[in-house]
């Protein structure tokens, strides 16, 4: 029984580490941006490629860690009621619960409108002049989900560490909140030297 809980643990954290999307799809367009306003077919269709077809693999990767770590809690010394009785456990699946949700708006509700933009322009046709302003509002809210993504998923791993061991809370509190000055800052530069 230890090594399946030990093979669980490594899926769940795994699963976790690949939950990082947020943080590299904001270096995705932010080095768009560097590239200047105008709208370019072959940069912006590979651009929103990435992100389009990201929101599969997020889902799969939170579905990853959302069964490892109920299994986790069946097979190991917490038992399943730690769900509603452990408080971290409790918020840890409620704020993956939040992150489902959010992907959800931008994969349903936001991503189809920039397709539906996307699908107006034609590889070699030059693009309408104010593709560009009309895509903008999607894209700006877009990133801001993400940034805020970003700080929920490492608000979770700042609760992940304390599932058997509670930090001080003053620690808790001082690490939630470089985690939301990280998750600004991803979304306002190119965090060229990884921490800032
Ligand atoms: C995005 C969501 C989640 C993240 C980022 C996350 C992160 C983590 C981290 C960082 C650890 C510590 C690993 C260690 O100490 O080596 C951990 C352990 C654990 N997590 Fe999660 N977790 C998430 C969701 C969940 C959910 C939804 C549950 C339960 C329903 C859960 C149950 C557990 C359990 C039971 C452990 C303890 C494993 C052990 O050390 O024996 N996690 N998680």
């Amino acid at each position: 029984m230890d090594n399946l809980y030990d093979i669980l643990k490594f899926i769940h954290i795994i699963s976790f580490v690949f939950m990082a999307t947020p943080l590299f799809n904001l270096i995705v367009v932010n080095e768009r941006a560097l590239m200047g306003k105008g709208f370019v077919y072959a940069t912006d269709r590979y651009m929103e490629n990435i992100i389009r077809r990201g929101a599969i693999r997020c889902y799969v990767f939170q579905s990853s860690v959302l069964v490892t770590g109920i299994l986790l809690l069946f097979f190991g010394p917490l038992g399943i009621e730690a769900l509603w009785q452990n408080w971290v456990v409790l918020l840890k699946t409620l704020l993956l619960i939040v992150l489902m949700g959010l992907l959800s708006y931008v994969h349903f509700v936001l991503q189809p409108k920039i397709e539906a933009l996307m699908a107006e322009v034609k590889p070699d046709v030059p693009a309408p002049e104010n593709l560009s302003t009309r895509l903008k509002p999607y894209r700006v809210r877009r990133k801001k989900l993400a940034s805020f993504c970003l700080f929920i998923v490492i608000s979770i791993i700042i609760l992940g560490v304390q599932v058997y061991d509670v930090f001080s809370p003053i620690v808790t509190i001082g690490l939630i909140v470089i985690a939301a000055l990280f998750a600004w800052r991803a979304n306002k530069t190119l965090i060229r030297f990884g921490w800032f």
